[in-house]
């Protein structure tokens, strides 16, 4: 029987590349998004993986969709807290929206998404929770106070969680992508691409989501029984923990 795979924001940039690698590795998917109908209409015409609407920042929103996808698929057995958001901004000139829509989406949602699954994952005696960090939850960035203290939020939950679930065969594992190569990081003008960011990355080119993706097919399968708690880095050498 193919496990659940539960993917949030699982139809655009590094989540869709995700959730089609999950697919691919027998696994069967359900990607949540947060308003872009167009692009998950796209999505799901393109890939046969169904897509389901709701907030990751509010926990009852999850609790619903979480039932909607079990009553469709059957339990989530394998949960990519993926959902991502920026709302850049110099400290001085952040606003308490930018910080709350930040922390709320990218730190609360993962406990908003994890704890609705957790108890099942317990009974079930397997889990797994991959949550994607940043970089920038490891060494800061200048503009994104917000942004950097919620990943590294999700970092702490990743370790505590770890040992919570290590007695009850749930692996809790994170992933800090560097530049990755989505639309919106190829949206950045040429000039500031090859000459501000790419001579910061030793290997001289951007990440592809599908990169990321095979990590967490990794994280996933049963050959990684044995890591959890651990914080991946995915970010072609440009900083080490
Ligand atoms: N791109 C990079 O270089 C990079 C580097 C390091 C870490 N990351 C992390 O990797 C993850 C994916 O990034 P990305 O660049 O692929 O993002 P993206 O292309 O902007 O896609 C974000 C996805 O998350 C969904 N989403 C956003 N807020 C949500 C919410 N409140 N509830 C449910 N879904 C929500 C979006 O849904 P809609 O389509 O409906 O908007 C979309 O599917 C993020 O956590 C990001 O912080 C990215």
């Amino acid at each position: 029987m193919s496990r659940v795979a539960l993917v949030t924001g699982g139809s655009r940039g590094i989540g869709a590349a995700i959730s089609i690698a999950l697919k691919n590795a027998g696994y069967k998917v359900a990607a949540n998004y947060a308003g872009n109908d167009e692009a998950a209409a796209k999505f799901t015409d393109e890939t046969g993986i169904p897509t389901y609407k709701w907030d990751v920042s509010s926990y009852e929103s999850c609790v619903e969709g979480i039932a909607k996808v079990e009553a469709d698929l059957g339990p989530v057995e394998v949960l990519v807290n993926n959902a991502g958001i920026t709302r850049d901004g110099m400290f001085h000139k952040m606003t308490p929206d930018q910080w709350n829509a930040v922390i709320n989406t990218n730190l609360t949602g993962l406990f908003n998404m994890t704890h609705p699954v957790w108890s099942g994952m317990r009974d079930r005696s397997f889990g797994r929770v991959i949550n994607i960090s940043s970089i920038n939850g490891q060494k800061g960035q200048a503009g994104q106070a917000n942004y950097s203290a919620a990943k590294a939020g999700d970092l702490g939950f990743t370790k505590a969680l770890a040992q919570e679930g290590a007695m009850k065969g749930i692996t809790v594992n994170a992933i800090c992508p560097g530049y990755i190569g989505t639309e919106m990081v190829r949206a950045i003008p040429e000039k500031v691409l090859n000459e501000r960011i790419i001579p910061q990355i030793p290997v001289g080119r951007l990440g592809e989501p599908e990169e990321i993706a095979r990590c967490v097919v990794f994280l996933a399968s049963d050959d990684a029984g044995f890591i959890t708690g651990s914080t991946l880095s995915a970010n072609g050498g440009q900083f080490f923990v």
